[in-house]
């Protein structure tokens, strides 16, 4: 795991995998040595010397959700890549430290703490789970630190202050979303939910699906939960069985969704599983197998989408690190494109003016739609809706906020 993640972490990125242990690895030459902000009392100028600017960014590189984390460095690491050599930033490179979370939100405060403290950034970018940014929110805020979420979509990440924001929609645009695809397009009527407890994505996806639906005139027929990481989920399953629903929303991870997936087959379930973005993964196939095939989830993006800025962005990807981008790279590469270009509109490296560029930033051209970010400092960007295939998903609809 070690070696191909190093493989991963290549030019502008000096990894500190396994933030404990390693946080004793000094800085990059031209890093954060000389950095003259007074964190910790917020504000100022961090990360930023002579000719650098160093910013943050926290992702599960490895634990129970890696792919989100990997697939997210590789879109930052694309994106600054051809920032720097575009010229970078008000004449200086970028360079970025990156610290694994391992999945679990204890460390993603954690590694905040590390990069605001220590490091000194001037500005972080993370993570996906909401769970693990809502940690990492809680830090930076009160520090004045400049976040971005790549892919966190529950409400309460930006909620916890002015300089927290996010360029991916958020749920309750989400769950309406495959409210709607289920009403409307597979003309369901009965719907039970099973939804991961622990997870403030999951839960507050599960809510929002059962309110639209039953708006629509749906019917949610019950309600099971499990725990994250738990191996059997065949109580909760036959439990929803007896219910004889036409379909089941499961708001999860893709971890989860894969064991979920194929004890609700062995069980003789045949209704279709729904989803959320957390489904996003190419280990999704390899876990569920043919039993996640033929359901559906909503996403950001689709690499069936024929728009040239989005074709491009995955020929380059491809080039670079080989294989399609899932939606974490596309929206890692879009947090970051927003990131620097707020630096470079920004009056200042200040972090208040770097904050102050990036709540104003106005119909960007993301790989994941237009970026516009509204008083909440969240994105408002129409969502696709994904059929599970034989190791790849299929493009089925898109629905506009
Ligand atoms: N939206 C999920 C969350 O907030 C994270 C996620 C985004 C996962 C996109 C996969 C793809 O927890």
């Amino acid at each position: 795991m070690r070696s191909a993640l190093a493989v991963i972490l290549t030019s502008c990125a000096l990894a500190l995998l396994g933030c404990e242990k390693k946080a004793s690895v000094p800085p990059p030459p031209g890093g954060p040595s000389g950095g003259t902000a007074a964190a910790s009392s917020g504000g100022g100028s961090g990360g930023v010397t002579g000719d650098t600017i160093l910013i943050g960014e926290i992702g599960s590189l490895t634990g129970s959700e890696a792919t989100f984390g990997i697939s997210t460095r590789n879109g930052i690491e694309l994106a600054l890549r051809e920032a720097n050599a575009a010229g970078g930033v008000k004449g200086k490179k970028i360079d970025v430290r990156v610290y694994d979370d391992q999945s679990k939100p204890e460390e993603a405060a954690n590694a905040a703490t590390r990069l605001i403290n220590q490091d000194q950034v001037l500005l972080i970018l993370g993570e996906v789970a909401s769970t693990n940014s809502i940690a990492m929110a809680k830090t930076a805020q009160p520090a004045k630190v400049p976040m971005i979420s790549n892919a966190s979509t529950n409400p309460k990440v930006t909620e916890i202050g002015d300089y927290i924001f996010r360029v991916c929609f958020i749920d309750p645009f989400q769950g309406y979303v495959m409210a709607k695809f289920a009403h409307d397009n597979l003309k369901f009527t009965r719907v039970a939910i099973l939804r991961d407890l622990g997870s403030d994505y999951s839960q507050g996806l599960a809510d929002v699906f059962k309110r639209k639906f039953t708006e629509m005139g749906g019917k949610i027929v019950g309600e099971e939960t499990y725990a994250k990481g738990s191996t059997d989920f065949r109580s909760q399953l036959t439990a929803i069985k007896r219910l004889q629903p036409d379909g089941i929303y499961i708001p999860g991870y893709y971890t989860d969704i894969g064991v979920i997936a194929r004890q609700a087959r062995e069980l003789g379930i045949t209704a279709k599983l729904m989803g959320g973005d957390g489904w996003d993964s190419e280990k999704l196939f390899e876990l569920g197998g043919s039993a996640v095939e033929g359901n559906y989830f909503s996403n950001h993006y689709s690499p069936d989408d024929p728009n040239p800025r989005i074709q491009k962005f995955i020929a380059d990807y491809k080039a670079a690190f080989g294989g399609v981008p899932d939606a974490l790279a596309a929206l890692g590469y879009d947090a970051a494109q927003v990131a620097v270009d707020a630096m470079k509109r920004a009056t200042s490296l200040e972090r208040t003016a770097v904050r102050d560029a990036i709540a104003a930033t106005k119909n960007f051209p993301g790989v994941t739609g237009t970026i516009t970010l509204d008083e909440h400092r969240n994105a408002s960007k129409p969502a696709v809706v994904l059929e599970v295939g034989k190791g790849k998903t299929k493009y089925v609809a898109t629905i506009a906020p």
